[in-house]
């Protein structure tokens, strides 16, 4: 399927193209083959990096010659340098960006990666859960977490210690933690003169954490030490899942959302003063859904939507607000003493039932990064295809 049986060069040698097995062909551009050569003078053997700048590739470059070569190499020289270039067949396979099946064009505005699953209250069944000694020293039991994590964007652990500070542990499985005004990690549980409401008994509705930061956290882990109140209980609501159904339902209310930047801003304790230029429903320049930013208690005044569109765009944020708390969009649990979640903040809300003054709920959280997440993944992914 992914080897090249023929090539054929094009448009005076400014386009390749490779017919593969499967009889599908992809045209590749010079200019693009030559900037992403393999050999060693363009890309460093050891660490992968390219040794070149684009600036160095003559503006000019050419296809002076393309032939199938040896295990299914497709071998290339450019002109003017007379550089010759060896590309592996399933290499230009796995990479070729013009796919007669293009679905781009089909995608709705919106649109999710693959690799991601929205859900519903219907997750309760199956929450993806890691036992916390499987997921320190099994590695295949933290890739099957990991993996899930970027799935849902929610994930819980069991089997914790009960032992401050042990959310950054968690954390250490995957990543790093992201310190912050907040500190290294942060106590969620009553406070006398609270620097946030997140430390009060008060019950909080779903939210995005510290939208008012530039670039959010995106991970938040909270764990749990104590839970002996009445109350205290979690719920996690899937912002991609509610954004698609605010889509669906109401696409010029999406529109608002997505189109205008909202403004967020905490100033809760001396020295900080966080503030944030973001949309409620953040879309790459291709229109794929990346971010959700919703959290009450840390809106600032909205001044970025024109007079004209005010009133709708708080039709659609009252709207976007009633889709999250709808019943059937949350997983409702009650953390046990070692127990943690883990979310996506970019993606997934968390929210927390009020409780009561007996008892005790102590909860410690911290924050991490997605980068770190997936670079563990990855590598564990790597390892269990090469073996
Ligand atoms: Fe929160």
């Amino acid at each position: 399927m992914g080897t090249p049986v023929a090539v054929e060069i094009i448009d005076d040698g400014a386009v390749m193209v490779v017919g593969w097995g499967s009889g599908t062909r992809s045209r590749f551009h010079a200019i693009w083959l030559r900037d992403n050569a393999l050999d060693p003078e363009t890309r460093d053997p050891g660490n992968g990096q390219r040794l070149i700048a684009l600036t160095d590739i003559p503006a000019e470059t050419r296809i002076a010659l393309a032939e199938t070569g040896e295990a299914g190499d497709v071998v290339v020289t450019f002109s003017p340098e007379d550089k010759t270039v060896r590309f592996p067949g399933a290499w230009l396979h796995a990479h070729a960006y013009d796919r007669p099946e293009d679905h781009r064009a089909d995608r709705p505005c919106g649109w999710i990666q693959q690799e991601l699953t929205t859900w519903d209250s219907g997750l309760a069944n199956s929450v993806p859960t890691g036992d916390y000694r499987a997921l320190s020293t099994n590695r295949g039991a933290l890739g099957d977490w990991l993996s899930a994590v970027r799935r849902y964007g929610f994930a819980k652990v069991t089997g914790g210690p009960v032992a401050s500070g042990a959310v950054c542990d968690v954390a250490a499985l995957f990543g790093f933690v992201r310190e912050t005004n907040y500190g290294r990690w942060f106590d969620v549980r009553t406070e006398v003169s609270p620097s946030n409401l997140a430390y009060t008994g008060l019950g909080l509705t779903a939210h995005t954490d510290n939208p008012y930061r530039d670039p959010v956290p995106t991970l938040q882990i909270l764990y749990c030490l104590e839970n002996s109140a009445d109350g205290g209980d979690s719920l996690v609501v899937d912002g991609f899942m509610a954004a698609t159904r605010l889509r669906d339902e109401a696409p010029d209310m999406f529109d608002l959302l997505s189109h205008y930047c909202a403004r967020f801003e905490y100033r809760g304790a001396a020295e900080v003063c966080l503030r944030s230029r973001k949309p409620m429903i953040e879309l790459a320049p291709d229109e794929e859904l990346i971010g959700i930013r919703f959290n009450n208690r840390s809106t600032a005044p909205i001044v970025d939507v024109p007079y004209d569109h005010m009133r709708d765009y708080y039709a659609a944020y009252r709207r976007f607000a009633d889709i999250i708390d709808a019943p059937g969009m949350a997983v409702r649990f009650k953390l046990a003493p070692g127990e943690c979640f883990i979310v996506d903040n970019t993606r997934v809300m968390h929210a927390r039932t009020g409780y009561s003054s007996t008892g005790t709920r102590w909860l410690q959280g911290c924050y991490a990064d997605k980068d770190g997440l997936l670079s563990t993944l990855a590598t564990i992914e790597d390892d269990l295809n090469e073996h």
